[in-house]
C-alpha cells in the first residue's frame, strides 16, 4: 500500500528522465488535442526505473483506463483477445515483459496494433473459421528490459520508443525526500543524499533502502534521520559506498580473481558467478557498465581499472 501511495500519478510529479518527460508531455498533449489515443509506446530500460509507473502516468494523463498484463501470463491467443475486446475507446493496454510473448500471440497483436482489428481462428479442422472483430482505438504500452529482445516486426509497430536511464544522484535525492515525506518520516538532506547515492541509480532500490533505514531509525529511537543513521543502515544491508550490493561485488570480484581482469564471455561469467545469464545482462551488468566498472569488448566483458581501485586490488602487470 505504501508503494502505491508514493508513486507519482502525473508527469509533473515524475522526477528525473528529462528527455522522456519532455517528449511524452508533447506527444500526450498532441494526441489529446486531436482527440485520438496516444500512439503505441514501448518503454525499455533496466528494472526498477519506473516503466510501470510511466505506463500508469500515460493512462492518467490521457484520461484513460489502464488494463495491465504481462508477456508470460498471456498463454493463448484467447487470453489476449479477451483483454482487447474489453477495452474502451482510448484505453491503455499495458503489457509488461512484452519480449516474452509467444509467437502465436504476437501474430494476434500485429493487426490489433495496426488496424484495431482482431483476427482469430475459432474451431478446428474443416469447421475452423477466421473471424474479424473491430476493436476500439486503444494504446498499447509495452515494457521490456532491453529493446533488442523484441522481434523487429513487433518493435516496428511502436510509434513511440522511450529508453529509461539510470537516475542521477540529484534526482534520486529528490525522490527519496519525497518518499520519506509521504511515509511520514523525518529525513534530512544528508540522509536523503546518502540513500540516493547508494541506490544503483534506481528509484525502486532507493525506496526499498529507505524503508530499511526507517526500520533502523525507529528501533534505534532516532526520530530525525540524518547521514549517520542512513549510513549505519546501509552498511548493515551490505550496500557499499558505490551502492554495489553483494551480486555486483560477486561479479566484479569473480572477474578480477578468477579471470585476472581479462575479457570474458557472458556464459563463463554466468557460470562462475552462479547466476543466470539474463540476470547478469538485465539486472547486474547495466549499472556496472554505466558506472564504468565493466566494459563490453568484442572479446567479452572486462573489468576496468576502477574495479581494481574500488577493492584496493593491484592491477595485473599485463592489464590492458
Ligand atoms: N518514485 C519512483 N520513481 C519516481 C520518479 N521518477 N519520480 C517521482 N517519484 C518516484
Amino acid at each position: 500500500q505504501v508503494d502505491r501511495a508514493i508513486r507519482p500519478q502525473s508527469l509533473a510529479e515524475y522526477i528525473g528522465q528529462p528527455v522522456v518527460k519532455e517528449q511524452m508531455d508533447i506527444f500526450i498533449q498532441a494526441a489529446r488535442q486531436r482527440g485520438e489515443p496516444l500512439d503505441h509506446s514501448l518503454i525499455f530500460g533496466p528494472p526498477g526505473l519506473g516503466k510501470t509507473t510511466l505506463a500508469n502516468i500515460i493512462a492518467n494523463e490521457m484520461g484513460a483506463e489502464i488494463k495491465t498484463t504481462s508477456g508470460p501470463v498471456l498463454e493463448r491467443a484467447g487470453d489476449l483477445a479477451a483483454l482487447l475486446t474489453n477495452l474502451n475507446e482510448g484505453d491503455v493496454l499495458f503489457i509488461d515483459e512484452i519480449h516474452r510473448l509467444s509467437p502465436a500471440i504476437e501474430e494476434v497483436l500485429y493487426p490489433a496494433m495496426e488496424d484495431y482489428q482482431l483476427d482469430i481462428m475459432i474451431g478446428e479442422g474443416p469447421a475452423a473459421r477466421s473471424i474479424k472483430i473491430e476493436l476500439p482505438p486503444f494504446t498499447l504500452v509495452g515494457a521490456t528490459t532491453r529493446a533488442g529482445l523484441l522481434t523487429s516486426p513487433l518493435r516496428d509497430r511502436f510509434g513511440i520508443v522511450q529508453r529509461l536511464e539510470f537516475y542521477d544522484v540529484e534526482s534520486l535525492t529528490t525522490i527519496v525526500a519525497r518518499s520519506a515525506s509521504k511515509m511520514g518520516m523525518e529525513l534530512d538532506q544528508s540522509g536523503s543524499f546518502e540513500v540516493a547515492r547508494r541506490s544503483r541509480g534506481t528509484p525502486r532500490i532507493a525506496n526499498r533502502l529507505l524503508r530499511r533505514v526507517r526500520d533502523v531509525a525507529q528501533v534505534g529511537g532516532d526520530t530525525l534521520v540524518g547521514q549517520k543513521v542512513a549510513q549505519r543502515a546501509l552498511d548493515m544491508l551490505s550496500v557499499d559506498s558505490q551502492g554495489f550490493d553483494h551480486l555486483d561485488r560477486r561479479m566484479l570480484l569473480t572477474m578480477i580473481e578468477k579471470f585476472d581482469g581479462r575479457p570474458v564471455g557472458l556464459d563463463s561469467v554466468a557460470a562462475a558467478v552462479g547466476e543466470d545469464k539474463d540476470t547478469i545482462e538485465d539486472v547486474i551488468e547495466p549499472f556496472l557498465i554505466q558506472q564504468g566498472f565493466v566494459i563490453r569488448t568484442p572479446r567479452g566483458r572486462q573489468v576496468t581499472k576502477r574495479a581494481y581501485e574500488h577493492f584496493n586490488y593491484q592491477l595485473p602487470s599485463d592489464f590492458k
